[in-house]
């Protein structure tokens, strides 16, 4: 391996194995943690979220990857271990000192060599590189390691996000329902399925009438309704969001400037006047955009989340947003000021999906640590928590009228939750009346249901819709052939 002279990073590392070895599980606890960790984000993460495939040149992957799995620990300010990845400058300073990266050796590169399985230090810390991507940094210094703009302020230190028309698209075998939204008047539900935007109206009746509409070139990410105005309904996308009128099966507006990410979230302002999308570029960022519609003018941004931003959700009373991210926090914001008025370290890991009691005071939220949690969240303490999961939730949602809460899992399992209670300090198991309805063939991805919560509405991974009654029949499932 390579021969490395005193350094500072050796020091550190030096200190920190050191400490590692007083601690009595410090070997398997590493390698089971990274175990852990590897089979979490293998497996609750959406699964395109991992196959967001970087277009270009191998450079231009490799700086890609390098980017969005390195550079938040390895920049300018935060240095970890000493080491600074972001510039071209940099590497090659930190090369006076070891070998971290060999131009055309990447067998004696220390930057190739500490991505393999059983790496110390293994890097990223608690992650580890498909075996894809280690052959993609690797061919990179095969190839010379070249780097051909060298990135210079923060915010240029991010690659070129790909055009749209670079994404290749989905898959056909790859048609996850990523989200779903029923309508205001609740005769006519839509869904993404993988690059496909379906609305179905009467979707509980056997001969439902299934309309496409195209506008999506990746995944469809995104839903929202417009509150007041009838069949206006907005979808998110790869930088692009699509107004649409679905009377006519036609675009009103495409909206492109400014979004440089996955729309991975919308919501309405209560008035139907404004429109929120959550912007994502996974690890780095995640911005929240606010337009007035139809116009989309107008335009408020801000850095809501240090990563993606998983669902949004409007107060009934119109006074709150409400934003959940994979950085495991909520936010809300003032809808007037658009300030933050709190955040809450809500989950362990990434927070899916959001939902508002219509009293406004409570909340629901689903991750993928397995938990389901009711927040009163002025004060921001769970109330209790919902049912004991063993797997993740990527979906959850409110009824209308409060009075029942719906999730799904990973394994497909569908719940419904009534009998909420109003305060915190009943026992868990009693905080509400738990029913498990069924079990779709999972993992679920979305969830809707109509103002009583006796309609539910589940779309899986594998790209079907099913309906549900609150009993737990089926009342229709829309297939993907269908
Ligand atoms: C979460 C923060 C974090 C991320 C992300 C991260 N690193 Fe590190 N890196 C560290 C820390 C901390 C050290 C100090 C070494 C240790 O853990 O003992 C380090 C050290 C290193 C070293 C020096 C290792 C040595 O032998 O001295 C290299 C090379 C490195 N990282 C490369 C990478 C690469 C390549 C990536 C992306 C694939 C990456 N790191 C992602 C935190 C991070």
């Amino acid at each position: 391996m390579s021969t490395r002279k005193h350094s500072r990073i050796t020091d550190w590392v030096r200190k920190d194995r050191h400490r590692r070895t007083f601690l009595p599980f410090a070997i398997p606890y590493r390698q089971v943690a990274v175990l852990i960790l590897w089979v979490i984000s293998g497996t609750t993460e959406p699964a395109s979220a991992q196959e967001l495939s970087f277009p270009g040149s191998t450079e231009a992957q490799a700086l890609s990857l390098l980017h969005e799995r390195c550079f938040s620990c390895h920049n300018e300010e935060d240095r970890k271990g000493g080491l600074v990845l972001t510039s071209r400058a940099a590497i090659e300073s930190a090369n006076q000192e070891f070998d971290l990266l060999r131009p055309g050796q990447p067998e004696l590169s220390e930057l190739i060599a500490v991505l393999a399985a059983n790496a110390d230090p293994h890097m990223p810390p608690k992650e580890q590189l498909t075996d894809a991507e280690i052959k993609l940094l690797s061919d990179w210094v095969s190839a010379g390691g070249k780097w051909a703009t060298p990135p210079t302020s923060t915010e240029a230190r991010a690659p070129a996000l790909p055009t749209r028309d670079q994404l290749s698209p989905p898959a056909p075998s790859e048609l996850p329902v990523l989200t779903m939204a029923l309508s205001p008047s609740e005769e006519e539900l839509a869904f993404g399925r993988g690059n496909r935007l379906i609305v179905c109206q009467s979707p509980q009746k056997k001969d439902a009438r299934l309309t496409r509409l195209t506008g999506h070139r990746d995944y469809v990410r995104s839903l929202a309704w417009n509150p007041l105005i009838e069949n206006r309904l907005v979808s998110g996308g790869y930088r692009r969001i699509v107004y649409w009128d679905t009377e006519v099966e036609e675009p009103l507006i495409i909206q492109e400037t400014g979004i440089e990410g996955q729309v991975t979230a919308l919501s309405f302002s209560t008035d139907g006047r404004l429109l929120y999308a959550g912007v994502s570029r996974p690890g780095i960022s995640g911005v929240i955009h606010c337009w007035t519609i139809p116009g989309f003018e107008d335009h408020v941004t801000w850095k809501g989340h240090q990563d993606s931003i998983f669902a949004l959700d409007v107060s009934s009373d119109g006074s709150f947003l409400a934003s959940a991210s994979g950085d495991r926090s909520i936010a809300f914001w003032e809808t007037d000021t658009f300030a933050q008025r709190s955040r809450i370290e809500a989950h362990s890991t990434q927070i899916m999906a959001i939902s508002f009691s219509t009293d406004c005071r409570r909340l629901v939220t689903a991750g993928t640590d397995h938990q389901l949690r009711v927040w009163e969240w002025a004060k921001g303490d769970p109330l209790f928590q919902l049912g004991r999961h063993k797997q993740g939730l990527f979906a959850t949602q409110w009824s209308g009228d409060g009075m029942a809460i719906v999730a799904a899992d990973e394994s497909g399992t569908v719940f419904r939750y009534t009998q909420i209670e109003e305060h915190s300090g009943a026992a868990n198991a009693r905080a509400a009346k738990e029913k498990k309805l069924k079990k779709v063939l999972g993992p679920v991805q979305s969830i809707a249901t109509d103002h009583t919560g006796g309609i539910i509405y589940v779309g899986t991974q594998a790209g079907s819709v099913h309906i549900l009654n609150e009993k737990g029949n089926t009342l229709n499932e829309l297939t993907p052939s269908k």
